[in-house]
């Protein structure tokens, strides 16, 4: 086995990968243009393992550059995370999604191929399902009606990988859907770093945590839910990190074209996380009860036991430690990176 390049590398799920699969003796190459991300999070990572992490500053679009990498790195398998991912952004500005994901991806993808590297796992999300057909959600779940262009780049390039799988099956491909990725590493160097008002809950509780903005809005109290708030499946992201590692040894062993669900395979309210928090963290979370947010479902886990079966990959960390863990990020950490 080669190297391997961790597009997307700097940012939140990226940089968490990088340090498990850093700890587990993989050699690692960087690709990031930092358009979402700091590249002193790499700095925090090589201070947890101890290795240097090497870094392309460069763009998945940009064909040249991936030329270079891949003419002198030995690269032998692609962990693929750069993308965009607010989703009120892609409803916006849908062109700058489809070309940044889709386009990047397919010049990605050709690079690769010219290389000789057919091995690739991609960063999917549970988005796909849209409103699922039913809960928990195995993979076997069909697959959805999108609410935004975000979701539908990832349910596009799911399409597209597995159709290049089929087409020659030297390929592998791991389709890994997340469910909601939240926590930070336990160290209180490294977690999310989002840009301005924060779209998705945890970083939004942790900014209020820390004095940023004065109160959640829980977004619809009338959900058919136990307590009426939106229920997701929480997952911790060094957990998440880990199922990456799994994926790999999977990819090694020919894994053709697979998709897994990564969850804990347990849902959590929102009043259940403000809860959680305030008693792992010791803090008071004021909030109110707004209308709810277009787009959203009321309920979203995840049957996680394929994962498990075939990746022998399982949720470590529990709800407590992922509030725990957020917090100490936040908290030693009130702006991020800068
Ligand atoms: P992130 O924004 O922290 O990381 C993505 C990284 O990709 C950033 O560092 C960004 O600078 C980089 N990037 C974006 N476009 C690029 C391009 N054209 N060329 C090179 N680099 C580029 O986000 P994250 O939370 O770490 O998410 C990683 C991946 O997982 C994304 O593909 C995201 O869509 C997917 N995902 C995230 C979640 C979540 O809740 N965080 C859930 C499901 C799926
Ligand atoms: C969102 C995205 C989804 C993406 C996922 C992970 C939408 C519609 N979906 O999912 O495409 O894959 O993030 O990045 O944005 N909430 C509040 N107040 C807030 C923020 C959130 O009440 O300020 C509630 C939401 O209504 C939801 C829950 O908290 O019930 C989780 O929200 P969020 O963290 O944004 O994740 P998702 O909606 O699951």
């Amino acid at each position: 086995m080669g190297k391997i390049l961790v597009t997307g590398g700097a940012g939140f799920i990226g940089s968490h990968t990088v340090v498990e699969l850093q700890n587990v003796g993989k050699e690692v190459v960087v690709l990031d243009n930092l358009s979402n991300a700091s590249e002193k999070s790499l700095e925090r990572v090589s201070a947890i393992t101890g290795k240097k992490v090497p870094f392309y500053k460069a763009d998945i679009l940009d064909r040249e550059a991936l030329e270079e990498i891949f003419s002198k790195e030995d690269i032998s398998a692609v962990i693929h995370f750069a993308g965009l991912k607010a989703v009120g952004e892609s409803v916006a500005k849908p062109w700058e999604y489809y070309e940044n994901n889709i386009a990047g991806t397919l010049t990605l993808v050709d690079v690769m191929r010219k290389h000789g590297c057919k091995n690739i796992i991609f960063s999917s999300s549970a988005t796909v399902y849209g409103d699922p057909a039913f809960i928990p959600i195995t993979e076997e779940c069909p697959k959805g009606v999108c609410t935004n262009p975000y979701g539908w780049t990832k349910s596009m390039l799911e399409q597209i990988l597995s159709d290049i799988q089929k087409a020659d099956n030297e390929w592998n491909v791991i389709l890994l859907r997340y469910f909601n990725p939240i926590g930070a590493h336990k160290s209180g160097t490294m977690g999310e770093n989002p840009n301005g008002i924060p779209n998705n809950l945890m970083p939004y509780i942790t900014q209020v945590a820390v004095g940023k903005r004065d109160h959640l809005n829980v977004f619809g109290n009338d959900y058919d839910t136990h307590d009426g708030t939106g229920v997701r499946d929480y997952i911790h992201v060094v957990d998440l990190a880990v199922g990456h590692v799994k994926a790999l040894k999977k990819i090694e062993e020919k894994a053709g074209l697979k998709i897994y669900n990564l969850g804990t395979g347990q849902g959590y309210s929102v009043l259940d996380i403000v809860k959680n928090f305030e008693e792992a963290n010791g803090v008071k979370i004021p909030y109110e009860i707004t209308e709810r947010r277009p787009g959203d479902i009321a309920t979203c886990y995840a049957d996680a036991t394929l994962a498990k079966k075939e990746l022998g990959w399982e949720a470590k960390y529990g709800i407590k430690e992922m509030c725990e863990d957020s917090w100490r990020w936040q908290k030693n950490n009130p702006n991020g990176y800068q």
